[in-house]
């Protein structure tokens, strides 16, 4: 069992590389094979529009075709038992090597026919960790985001299932005095980085953990 966590934040210790180390450690405690990746440690770009993936006949189809930093990424993906990716929400959606990367794994294994089907190779435990500023009470005022729903909708077609997890209200500064951020209120923000994002956390454990039994349900 070998699961892969794509870290889609440019910080390698916050809230978003936090979950997913723990939900790697959750997969370690079912004895699975793990490994994190980190986005912005890669040079690449989002999908250039080719269409090698989509040529009929094509030596590249149903794969990308672009070489870089990704290719190997890419690889390993398509080798693994189970993948977790994880991102911050910037401007309401994932941040952008997160969406560029999205655009080089997804395209290639969907299929341009109707209904559309998967070019994965098998069915594998997916699953989507968000980390945000926003409260749960504020991203519902605004109707919810639809992006959560549709990459759920894109890795159920792509990987046979999708599961999505959300840490809500991130404590986002190391010290927020240095910083211009009157809206926040810093008390409450290490509050609940102290009481509620290990909640979050373990819930991430828990996804590994169940993600490495093979079980995404
Ligand atoms: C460029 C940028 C844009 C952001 N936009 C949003 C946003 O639209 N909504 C939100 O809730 N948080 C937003 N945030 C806050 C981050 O999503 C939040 O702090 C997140 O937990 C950071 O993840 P990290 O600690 O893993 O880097 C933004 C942060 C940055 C740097």
């Amino acid at each position: 069992m070998y699961i892969i966590a794509i870290n889609g934040s440019p910080r390698k210790e916050w809230n978003t590389a936090t979950m997913l180390k723990r939900a790697l450690e959750g997969a370690l405690s079912q004895k699975a094979k793990t490994e994190l990746i980190h986005l912005y440690d890669l040079n690449y770009t989002g999908c250039i529009s080719c269409f090698a993936c989509k040529t009929r006949r094509g030596v590249s189809y149903g794969r990308c075709a672009v070489k870089d930093d990704l290719s190997p990424v890419l690889k390993k993906i398509e080798e693994s038992d189970a993948l977790i990716l994880g991102s911050p929400i910037y401007f309401g959606t994932v941040s952008g090597e997160m969406k560029s990367f999205m655009e080089r794994l997804f395209f290639p294994f969907l299929t341009y026919t109707d209904p559309p089907a998967s070019l994965f190779p098998k069915k594998i435990p997916a699953g989507f960790i968000y980390t945000m500023n926003v409260t749960e009470e504020q991203i519902n005022a605004f109707g919810g985001v639809s992006h959560f729903s549709n990459n759920e909708r894109v890795m159920k077609l792509i990987f046979g299932t999708g599961q999505s997890l959300f840490s809500y209200d991130t404590c986002q500064f190391d010290d927020y005095s240095k910083v211009v951020a009157d809206r926040f209120d810093p008390e409450k923000k290490l509050q609940r980085h102290r009481e509620v994002f290990p909640m979050d956390c373990e819930k991430a454990f828990r996804m590994g953990a169940q993600f490495a039994g093979g079980r995404h349900d």
